[in-house]
């Protein structure tokens, strides 16, 4: 096939293109190369993979990109938390204006097939178990309850503590950030478009993904890549809250694997996809394996809290298993040993 990769440069971008090429398949990157992602502003692809420099809003670029492509993947977006409120149109901006140029750009062009990269934050906090109210939807935590250390989200009814359930694709959309907002609105977008145009949509909702060439040192880097970053400065990680937040840390190469897959197997409507590892862990564990594995000071629990953080994600990400016949293959432990050796 021929595909069109937008976010080719980044992080999970670089991963995909490999397995593309790995399998067969000719690839055209679509990258902005924008320079708070990228400070290598040379940065060149390997031989025989074309790139379009520009960016997702850019019509004239989409167009070029797209011209004799088959599929798309669209990974370009800017990613994390974000710093402040200031950070809001710059993800309504790239995220959603560029999804939406970009699928009114493959109607043009004729493009039928996307493979979209969402995210695991498109559910909130997700569900959680009561004993007496069985799956319930915790709301939003508030600051005076993160103040006081009360980090686990109640029972919205009766305020008793929540197990956690396993989220599955049916779950009711929930985002709690402008990145998580920005991500269901491109999820709506795609969705219109398949409707409008036959178009199918694989929406990959990715769980925290981690592995070789992880951004470091930037306000967006994800968790693993600051705290393998602080211990190689030969200081403690720092791990908010107490530590017990759960997260499932996905390798890159399974997500790219999955990302790929999806585009070659998915031909027809619109199918959500979660993408994890199947095995939650949480902070304090990831931040102690990191430790050991780069025998630096042990983690300090700091209590500190980000208001837009979700206590718990952890998804079912049985579908993709059942459905596309995709298994991860990067232990936990041997992931985060090879992030520790580079
Ligand atoms: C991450 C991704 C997001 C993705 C989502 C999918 C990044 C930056 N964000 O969000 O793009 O869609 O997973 O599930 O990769 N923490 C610390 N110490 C720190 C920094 C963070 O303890 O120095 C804690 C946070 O409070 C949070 C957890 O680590 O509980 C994860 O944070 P982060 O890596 O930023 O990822 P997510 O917010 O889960």
């Amino acid at each position: 096939m021929k595909a069109l990769l937008t976010g080719g440069a980044g992080f999970i971008g670089q991963h995909v293109m490999r397995e593309l090429l790995a399998r067969g398949h000719e690839v055209r990157l679509l990258d902005s190369l924008r320079p708070d992602v990228h400070a290598a502003q040379n940065w060149k692809p390997p031989e025989g993979v074309e790139l379009v420099k520009g960016d997702v809003r850019d019509k004239a670029a989409i167009d070029n990109a797209l011209s004799g492509v088959e599929v798309v993947l669209h990974l370009a977006a800017k990613v994390g938390l974000g710093v402040d409120v200031g950070d809001l149109p710059d993800y309504a901006s790239s995220n959603d204006a560029g999804t939406a140029e970009l699928l009114a750009g493959m109607a043009r062009a004729g493009v039928s097939r996307l493979t979209l990269a969402s995210s695991m934050v498109v559910y909130g906090e997700g569900v959680g178990h009561c004993p007496e109210h069985g799956s319930v939807m915790p709301a939003p935590r508030l600051e005076r309850d993160l103040a006081a250390g009360r980090f686990e989200p109640p029972c919205p009814t009766c305020g008793r503590p929540l197990a956690t359930a396993l989220v599955s694709e049916n779950a009711p959309l929930d985002p709690r950030n402008a990145y998580a907002s920005s991500k269901v609105a491109q999820e709506f977008y795609c969705s219109n478009w398949a409707r409008v145009t036959g178009g199918s949509i694989a929406a990959m909702r990715y769980h925290n993904v981690y592995g070789p060439g992880m951004p470091r040192n930037t306000p967006y880097a994800g968790v693993a890549a600051i705290f393998t970053s602080a211990l190689r400065r030969g200081e403690a990680p720092r791990v908010f809250e107490d530590g017990g937040q759960r997260r499932d840390f996905v390798h890159v190469r399974d997500v790219a694997a999955a990302t790929v897959t999806a585009c070659e197997k998915h031909r027809a409507g619109v199918r959500a996809f979660n993408v994890g590892s199947g095995t939650p862990r949480t902070v304090g564990e990831m931040a102690y394996a990191l430790a050991e594995a780069l025998d630096g000071p042990q983690p300090v629990v700091t209590g500190q809290f980000r208001l837009g953080d979700v206590r718990h994600i952890t998804a079912d990400s049985s579908r993709l298993q059942q459905e596309l016949e995709w298994h991860p293959k990067v232990e936990f432990a041997s992931g985060m040993a090879e992030l520790a050796s580079l």
